[in-house]
């Protein structure tokens, strides 16, 4: 085992990394990279959020293909994954034969896609979801996933740890931590939903948003448990309704509806749920608890 060898294996060779995507994410990464003494190169489609980073030790680089030439391992994390696209074919063959982490969220689909076009040229491909927000980069709160190649996360893992906190890897399908990711998002972007119309229903009522919030935050202490109820429940089949049943749910649901409309508030978001609700109690399952919706989304096919 040579030296640098010897320095990947215990985390601390300065492996130079190139980073792609500077929004409040990308910057995130690479700020990381640079505190951890990689040297890193950053490329962005708007040059100038790059400043601070390059006030701290990084590289601009003018194309993405310099981006590339300057590191065998570059990360991209933009908007999506055809940003990611147009990215990656603007790099002309600058990416051959180097690593390309991808921790851009998008479906699995997309993930698969872009594993393809990358084997096809011969770009070593992870992809990756961060699954917290960018102020986590670098600290011990961290969680990213990744799926593809296990010997390619292996060899990866020491400049990613990085990133701090907890590297995951899921599996040799490339969609699977965006299976992941998108699962884990749909709970987020409901409940977040959920939250501004509930604040703007409060302030219809004349409640301060800042006095609902901390009334709320019991109800978000039993979120955890909730989910893993559900969980259980849908793991196992059985969706006993004697704590709550979905009956219940649907008139309890009507008031929230008939409350938000009184101020003229927006409860498409509300009725959609509360008619997924209402088809499980029609279709007999009213004394069921709200897990047994699980089975009912998909929509019919054949
Ligand atoms: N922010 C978070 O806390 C957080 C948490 C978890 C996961 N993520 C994920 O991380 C990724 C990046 O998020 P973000 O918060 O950094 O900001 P973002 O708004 O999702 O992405 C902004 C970046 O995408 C670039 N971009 C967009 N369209 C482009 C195109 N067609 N060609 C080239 N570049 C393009 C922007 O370039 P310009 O600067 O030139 O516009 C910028 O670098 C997303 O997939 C997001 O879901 C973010």
């Amino acid at each position: 085992v040579d030296e640098r060898h010897a320095g990947a294996l215990a985390g601390n060779v300065r492996t130079p990394v190139s980073v792609i995507g500077l929004g409040p994410m990308g910057r995130a990464l690479a700020g990381a990279f640079i505190r951890r003494g990689h040297p890193t190169t950053v490329w962005n489609r708007t040059a100038g959020k790059a400043d601070a980073l390059v006030a701290q030790g990084a590289v601009l680089a003018r194309t993405v293909a310099e981006a590339a030439d300057a590191s065998s391992l570059v990360v991209v994390c933009v908007l999506d994954g055809s940003a990611v696209r147009a990215i990656v074919e603007a790099a002309g063959g600058a990416l051959n034969g180097k690593t390309l982490v991808n921790l851009t969220s998008d479906t699995p689909g997309r993930a698969r896609e872009l594993a393809e076009w990358a084997a096809e040229r011969g770009i070593e491909y992870l992809d990756g979801a961060i699954l917290t927000p960018s102020t986590t980069i670098g600290e011990a709160a961290a969680v990213v996933v990744y799926s593809g190649s296990p010997d390619l996360f292996a060899a990866c893992r020491p400049v990613l740890a990085s990133l701090g906190g907890m590297a995951i890897h899921l599996g040799a399908d490339p969609g699977r931590a965006a299976a992941y990711d998108v699962s884990l998002l749909d709970m987020y972007w409901t409940f977040v939903s959920g939250c501004v119309h509930a604040l703007a229903l409060a302030r219809a009522e004349g409640i301060a948003a800042q006095e609902l919030a901390a009334y709320s935050q019991g109800l978000a202490a039993i979120l955890p448990g909730i989910v893993g109820g559900f969980a259980r429940q849908i793991d196992e089949g059985r969706y006993p309704g004697d704590r709550s049943s979905l009956a219940s749910a649907a008139a309890g649901m009507e008031h929230v509806i008939a409350a938000a409309e009184v101020h003229g508030i927006d409860t498409a978001v509300l009725r959609a749920a509360e008619a997924g609700v209402r088809r499980a109690v029609d279709a007999g399952f009213g004394g069921d608890g709200f897990a047994r919706l699980n089975e009912m989304l998909r929509r019919q096919t054949g």
